[in-house]
């Protein structure tokens, strides 16, 4: 059976909570996902997982060296996630603070590695946006982008 994480990276709990709302919206939309710290995750671990979520605070417009060392570790194994599902969102502090560049910057990382993105014509159209705390309109994002990563997933693994 297909199964997921999402993995971020959090001071401040910004990222973290909208985290917890995606990987929870991924679950109830029958896609068993696992939501973990950046610290918590080994490199290795990743390869068994069928999807893959990022999540960084927006830092200097770009995701937080903690997990862009992970995207790092990867290389030995370089070329072992394609065709998996990846995404990525982020929390900053600013409306224009460079949040789309970090979720970009994330999302070039999943495709180099020959991930399979979906972009969303309707909500948030790179990931999941939080200025800060996440507010409802947030948690509405993380809902509809942990479900559509779900069937995403599901429909590729099938
Ligand atoms: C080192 C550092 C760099 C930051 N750079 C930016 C930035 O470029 N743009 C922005 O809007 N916010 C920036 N912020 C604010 C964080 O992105 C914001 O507080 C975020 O919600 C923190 O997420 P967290 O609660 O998950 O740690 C920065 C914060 C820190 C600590």
């Amino acid at each position: 059976m297909a199964k997921a994480i999402v993995i971020y990276f959090s001071k401040s709990g910004n990222t973290k909570a909208m985290a917890q709302m995606i990987a929870k919206a991924m679950n109830e939309a029958g896609l068993p996902t696992e939501c973990k710290a950046v610290s918590d995750v080994s490199a290795d671990e990743i390869f068994g997982y069928d999807a893959i979520v990022l999540g960084s605070p927006t830092y200097y417009g770009q995701m937080a060296a903690q997990l862009k060392q992970l995207i790092d570790d990867l290389v030995s194994r370089h070329g072992q996630l394609d065709g998996k599902v990846g995404a990525a969102f982020t929390s900053s502090g600013n409306v224009a603070g460079g949040n789309e560049t970090t979720i970009m910057g994330i999302i070039e990382a999943l495709l180099i590695s020959g991930m399979i993105v979906q972009g969303d014509p309707k909500g948030d159209h790179y990931g999941p946006v939080s200025i800060g705390k996440p507010d409802k309109k947030v948690e509405t994002q993380c809902i509809r982008m942990g479900k559509r990563i779900a069937e995403l997933t599901k429909t590729i693994t099938a």
